[in-house]
């Protein structure tokens, strides 16, 4: 993406991002047509023919400042002319429709960055969802599912930093969890807490969430098929045996003994295989991958992350417990400054060691 001399001809209000590809140009643009039952949107229709524009998104709402009625809108567009049209169509733009302007495009998608964020996520269980799901026991128990749906709305109006609910269980409700606490509850317990307790393996796995922010559905799909044969059933090798360190082995005991058992495939970890390799959640895993070590793994996985495409370049940040996005020169600076100081108390340490 680059802003060319024509930029700079539409002035400061119309000032554009352009991706240009032979000579075609991306525009975001938004007007407003007052009382667009007068034909008003045909007319730009006719002029975005004219100039051969290649719609790639349009919406409408109704306009914010309405001059007469509801069929005051208001339109976005994002579309694709030839880089030479380009002045000339926001021009003839001009002349049928009101407030025409030319946007930048946002660069940086919007991603949770704190964790307040998280409470503007959509929360969607398409999964295993006792409503929807005939294979969920709970289908067919209307008691069940209504309170489960209790506790559903509880956790989903739950906002960080309010007070944590409490919640009157029942007698049974207690007995109930008393048998699960006691049994088949040890996948977090004994698989991802004694892990995540280690500084190495929690930064391995904040790699794979960071890689996620801002990326590609497809990339996203791919981090979360690593997630699966790394965090949660990954091998990897040490003084000479096979180990594993995915949560999904070690609070299996089963599983544990056959993935170690020579009886399914093994595979060299190498996140570009790994990441599109199928897998499946409804028994043992028939292939595990295998790092050289685990610190072998987590450079793959860095330099994995860091082939994937984005305009920008993330960080997280220990003091305000953020993701911090370095996407201008400023930003860059003062973090690097930040680490040429940790830098120099490293060498300061090792002096005093040596
Ligand atoms: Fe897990």
């Amino acid at each position: 993406m680059k802003e060319t001399a024509l930029t700079k001809s539409l002035g400061k209000q119309d000032s554009l991002v352009w991706e240009e590809e032979e000579g075609r140009a991306t525009l975001i643009l938004t007007f407003t047509l007052w009382n667009e039952k007068k034909a008003g949107f045909s007319k730009a229709a006719k002029i975005f023919e004219a100039f051969e524009t290649k719609i790639h998104h349009l919406e409408s709402r109704q306009a914010k400042k309405s001059k007469n009625t509801v069929d005051d809108l208001e339109f976005f567009v994002k579309c694709e002319v030839h880089n030479s049209d380009a002045s000339a169509l926001i021009n003839s733009l001009k002349r049928v429709a009101e407030d025409v302007k030319a946007h930048r495009e946002d660069k940086v998608p919007w991603f949770p960055k704190k964790v307040r964020d998280l409470d503007k996520c959509h929360h969607l269980i398409t999964k295993y969802e006792p409503d929807l799901d005939h294979g969920h026991p709970g289908y067919t128990d209307p008691e069940y599912r209504k309170r489960r749906a209790f506790f559903t709305d509880l956790s989903f109006s739950y906002r960080e930093g309010d007070p944590l609910p409490r919640v009157e269980y029942s007698a049974q409700e207690t007995a109930t969890w008393r048998e699960v606490y006691r049994n088949d509850c040890c996948h977090e317990l004994l698989g991802h807490v004694p892990m995540l307790a280690d500084k190495e393996f929690a930064q391995f796995s904040q790699d794979i969430g960071l890689a996620s922010l801002g990326s590609l559905d497809a990339d996203i799909e791919k981090l979360s098929t690593l997630y699966w044969f790394t965090i949660e059933f990954g091998l990897c090798k040490q003084n000479g045996s096979i180990k594993a360190y995915g949560a999904g082995l070690l609070s299996s005991y089963g599983e544990l003994k056959y993935a170690l058992s020579n009886k399914p495939e093994y595979k060299p970890f190498d996140p570009e295989v790994t990441a599109v390799h199928p897998y499946q959640d409804q028994t043992f895993q028939p292939v595990y991958f295998i790092a050289e070590n685990f610190e072998d793994a987590k450079a793959k996985l860095q330099s994995y992350a860091l082939k994937i495409q984005k305009p920008f370049t993330l960080r997280y940040d220990p003091f305000t417990c953020s993701i911090e996005v370095l996407n201008t020169l400023q930003k860059v600076k003062t973090t690097l400054k930040q680490m040429k100081e940790d830098l120099k108390n490293l060498c300061f340490a090792l002096e005093n060691i040596s």
